[in-house]
C-alpha cells in the first residue's frame, strides 16, 4: 500500500473574485501534491471556499443577490480559476454544502456535551448599521472599520469554547513536536503573543450573524467562523456522515498550508478543537509569507503609481499558466514574503522560461532532427568528465529537490535545484559543442553520446518539473513518448527507446519584448 499525503489550503472567503495572493497558497499546493504523486504516494489535495459570516452576506446584498446567488457565481469563477491554472484538486469544500452543514452541528454538539462548550455573554462595541460587533483593538479611530460610524457596548447570549484551558496542552504539542508548525519562528510567535499571556476562552456563536450554521440545539445562534471553517479539514472527508471512508483513509492531514495571518487559527484554535474532540492532530501546519504588491498583500490595480494587471485570468491565457505558476513558485523564498512586481513576471518567463528551460528544449530537438532526423541516439555510460558533470548534477537536483519539498515544503529551491539541471545542459551544449562534432565524421559516436546525454537531462527535469509546470513539462514528455511518469525514472537512462523518433515541438516560451508587454497591461489595467 503508497503512503498517504494529505494536504489542505485555507478555505478561502468568497466575499469577492479571487487574486493572485490566493493562487500562491493554491498554486503551491498543487505543487507539492504533484510532487508526492510523482514520488508514487497515495496523495488527496482538498481546497474550497468559507461560505458564512456577515461580510458575505453583505456582499451579497450589496451586489441586490440572495446569498446563495452570490456564492455560486464567485465559486463558478474560482473553480474555472483554478481549472486555468491547472490545479488539480481531489476536492472542493463549501462551507454551504449539506454534509458540512451536519457535520459542524455534531461537532458542536459533541463539543458541548463534553463541557467544552458553555453558553454565557459576549461583550463587545457594536455598529448598529453594520450589525457587526468589533474588538477594540479593530476599531479604527474609536470608529467601525467597516463605515466609520460610532459603534455602542454591547452584550449578547453567545457560547464559549473553553480554549483558556489548552495552553499547557499546546506548549507541550510545539515541544514534543517540533515539526508541528513552521517556519520555526512562528512557534515563538503563538507562545510569546498568545500562550503566555493566557489564551481566552473563544466565542463561538452569534445571534446578530443570521448567515451561519444555526446551533441545532439553539437555533437562534449561528456557529461563528472558525468551528465553522477549521473543521472542514475533516467534514471534506465526510467526518461526521455516514461515509467516512475518506476520513479513516486520510486523516491526520500531513499539512495545513496557510498565509501567515491565520497561523494563530491553525496552531492554537485548530489544535484546541481536535484535542477536544479526541482526535488526532495534523502533522504539520505551514504558515507561508505573502505576495507583496508594492508592499501591500492585497493585490491592487495601482500599486506603484502605474497601473499593474495582477489578474490571473488576464496573465494565464496571455503568457501560459506555467508561466503565472512559475513566478508564484520560484520567486518567494518560502516561509517569507516576497514582492511581485509585473516586470519581475515578464523577466523570468524571459530569463528562465523562454531562454533557458525553452532554448535548452529546442536547440536539442533541432539538433536531433538535422543530425539524425529526431531519432534517439544509444546510451552510453559517461566516461568524459563533463559527462559525469552533468549526470552528477541531474543526481543531485533530483535528491535536493525531493529533500526540499519533503522536509520543508519548500517548492522554491526545488525549482531553483531543477533549473540547475537546464542552465548545466545548456552549458554543455556550449563546451560539447555539437554543431561542430556533426561536422567530422569520425566524431559521430561522440555526437550520439552528446545528443543522448542532453535528452536525458531534458528527460530528468522535465519530469521533475511536471510537478510545477504540468502544461509545458506534458509537451516535452509527450514529444519524448514517455506517458506516466514517476519520480524514480528521473535517474533511469534506459527509459528513452533507442532508435525512436522523438516528435516535432514548438516554441514553448516565446522571448517577450518586455517594454511592450508592460504597457500593453498597463493599459488592460486601466480599462483601455
Ligand atoms: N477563510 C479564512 C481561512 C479559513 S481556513 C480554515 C481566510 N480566508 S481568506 O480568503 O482571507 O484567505 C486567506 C488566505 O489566502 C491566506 O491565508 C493565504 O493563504 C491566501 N492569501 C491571500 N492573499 C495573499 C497574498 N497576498 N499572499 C499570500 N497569500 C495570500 O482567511
Amino acid at each position: 500500500m503508497s503512503e498517504k499525503f494529505y494536504i489542505t489550503t485555507p478555505i478561502y472567503y468568497p466575499s469577492r473574485k479571487f487574486t493572485l495572493g490566493n493562487c500562491y497558497t493554491t498554486v503551491i499546493c498543487d505543487a507539492v501534491a504533484r510532487f508526492n504523486k510523482l514520488l508514487g504516494k497515495d496523495v488527496f489535495f482538498m481546497t474550497g471556499t468559507d461560505e458564512h459570516g456577515q461580510k458575505i452576506a453583505q456582499a451579497a446584498k450589496n451586489a441586490n443577490k440572495t446569498e446563495m446567488e452570490y456564492l455560486d457565481e464567485i465559486i463558478a469563477d474560482a473553480k474555472s480559476l483554478w481549472k486555468l491554472l491547472n490545479i488539480d484538486y481531489d476536492k472542493f469544500i463549501r462551507t454551504t454544502d449539506d454534509y458540512h452543514v451536519k457535520s459542524v452541528q455534531k461537532i458542536f454538539r459533541e463539543l458541548y456535551d463534553k463541557g467544552y462548550i458553555y453558553k454565557s455573554k459576549y461583550k463587545g462595541k457594536y455598529c448598529v448599521p453594520c450589525e457587526s460587533f468589533w474588538t477594540e483593538s479593530q476599531l479604527v479611530d474609536g470608529k467601525c472599520p467597516d463605515c466609520h460610524r460610532d459603534v455602542i457596548d454591547q452584550e449578547e447570549e453567545a457560547y464559549f469554547f473553553k480554549l483558556s484551558e489548552f495552553g499547557d496542552k499546546l506548549l507541550k504539542l510545539y515541544k514534543d513536536n517540533p515539526e508541528f508548525l513552521k517556519p520555526e519562528s512562528r512557534v515563538n510567535e503563538m507562545i510569546t503573543n498568545f500562550i503566555k499571556p493566557g489564551l481566552d476562552d473563544l466565542c463561538v456563536t452569534r445571534t446578530s450573524v443570521k448567515w451561519g450554521i444555526p446551533v441545532d440545539f439553539d437555533p437562534k445562534h449561528t456557529i461563528y467562523v472558525w468551528i465553522d471553517a477549521l473543521t472542514n479539514y475533516i467534514t471534506g472527508l465526510g467526518y461526521g456522515t455516514e461515509d467516512d471512508s475518506l476520513y479513516k483513509n486520510y486523516w491526520p492531514a500531513d499539512v495545513h498550508v496557510i498565509g501567515k495571518e491565520i497561523v494563530r487559527f491553525h496552531a492554537i484554535i485548530w489544535p484546541a478543537i481536535l484535542m477536544a474532540l479526541d482526535i488526532p492532530l495534523p502533522k504539520r501546519v505551514f504558515g507561508h509569507g505573502w505576495l507583496l504588491f508594492g508592499g501591500d498583500k492585497l493585490s491592487k490595480s495601482k500599486t506603484t503609481g502605474t497601473a499593474e494587471c495582477v489578474d490571473p485570468r488576464i496573465l494565464a491565457p496571455r503568457y501560459t499558466a506555467d508561466a503565472v505558476r512559475y513566478i508564484l513558485l520560484r520567486e518567494i523564498p518560502f516561509g517569507s514574503d516576497g514582492n511581485y512586481t509585473t516586470e519581475l513576471f515578464l523577466n523570468h518567463i524571459n530569463s528562465d522560461l523562454a531562454n533557458n528551460y525553452g532554448n535548452l528544449v529546442s536547440r536539442t530537438f533541432s539538433m536531433l532532427k538535422k543530425y539524425r532526423n529526431s531519432i534517439v541516439p544509444k546510451f552510453e555510460e559517461p566516461v568524459e568528465e563533463i559527462d559525469k558533470d552533468l549526470f552528477e548534477t541531474i543526481t543531485k537536483s533530483a535528491n535536493d529537490a525531493k529533500k526540499y519539498i519533503e522536509s520543508n515544503f519548500d517548492v522554491s529551491k526545488a525549482l531553483a535545484s531543477i533549473f540547475d539541471i537546464f542552465s548545466k545542459a545548456n552549458k554543455y551544449i556550449e563546451v560539447t559543442e555539437p554543431y561542430r562534432l556533426a561536422k567530422d565524421e569520425a566524431k559521430a559516436d561522440r555526437l550520439d553520446a552528446v545528443l543522448r546525454n542532453l535528452l536525458e537531462a531534458i528527460k530528468a527535469g522535465t519530469i521533475l518539473l511536471s510537478a510545477f509546470l504540468p502544461d509545458c513539462s506534458k509537451k516535452v514528455l509527450d514529444a519524448l513518448h514517455l506517458k506516466n511518469v514517476k519520480f524514480k525514472d528521473v535517474l533511469n537512462n534506459d527509459l528513452l527507446l533507442t532508435g525512436e523518433m522523438v516528435d516535432e515541438l514548438g516554441i514553448l516560451f516565446p522571448r517577450l519584448d518586455v517594454q511592450k508587454e508592460l504597457e500593453e497591461l498597463s493599459k488592460i489595467a486601466e480599462g483601455k
